[in-house]
């Protein structure tokens, strides 16, 4: 069986990192437009550096969970594509072999200037040089909004041919992503979400499965 996996802030939130539309519309006490634009990087760099060095750190001491490691031990099963909107690293520490960040990752940098790609140091700021131009342009590797997601033609491949499409932990909210289920459908794969509530786009998925995802996807998995 073929399947996609996509995976979204909640699926880490048990591990001890926030999601991104908690209730006062917030984001670690910031609005999305003050540090996750490329606007708000060009206003103010050192906020948006500061915030994510915060982010780098909170990553670094949270811990992989048990629907982290349920996924890992699926990619042992089946021909699985798993495509995540996190940009923390708890899938790869909790084991799984592949992981397509198509939101960017929190340990990588990128400089503005060049497109050179790195591995972050823990701490970025305004003057973190560039190692391949020597400029002082380093920013995190993540895709802001109004940024185009990664590696969106192979996810699009890989969905065209999938027989199980699964959405966990993510609030639909976000195109493309959102959009991946419809895609997904059309293609004939049947549509499971694993969320802990209904999302914005739960009507277009077949099959709905409500809870903790250390709950529900170590289960899920176990059923396939
Ligand atoms: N188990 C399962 N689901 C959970 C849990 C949990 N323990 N906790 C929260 N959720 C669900 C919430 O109900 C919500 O539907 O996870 C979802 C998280 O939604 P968002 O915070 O919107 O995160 P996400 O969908 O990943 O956001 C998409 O938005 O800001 C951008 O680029 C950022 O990648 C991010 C994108």
């Amino acid at each position: 069986m073929r399947i996609v996996v996509l995976t979204g802030a909640g699926i880490s939130a048990e591990s001890g990192l926030r999601t991104f539309r908690a209730e006062d519309g917030l984001w670690e006490d910031h609005h999305v437009e003050d540090v996750a634009t490329p606007q708000a990087y060009a206003r103010d760099p050192v906020l948006v550096h500061r915030f994510y060095n915060a982010r780098r750190s909170a990553v670094a001491a949270a811990q992989p969970n048990a629907a982290h490691r349920a996924l890992a031990d699926l990619a042992q099963e089946h021909d699985l594509t798993l495509v995540t909107q996190n940009v923390d690293d708890l899938h790869e520490r909790g084991g799984s072999p592949s992981v397509i960040h198509m939101h960017g990752e929190v340990n990588r940098a990128l400089c503005a200037a060049c497109d050179h790609r790195w591995p972050s140091p823990m701490e970025i700021d305004v003057n973190t040089p560039c190692p391949s131009c020597g400029r002082k342009t380093a920013r995190p590797d993540i895709v802001w909004f109004g940024e185009m997601p990664y590696h969106m033609d192979q996810i699009s491949a890989e969905l065209e041919r999938a027989d199980l499409f699964a959405a966990i932990g993510t609030s639909g909210n976000v195109y493309p992503a959102a959009g991946f289920v419809q895609l997904a459908r059309q293609y004939n794969a049947h549509c499971v979400e694993l969320n802990l509530d209904r999302s914005s786009v739960s009507r277009d998925f077949h099959e709905h499965i409500t809870g903790p995802a250390t709950k529900i996807v170590p289960d899920w998995v176990l059923g396939l």
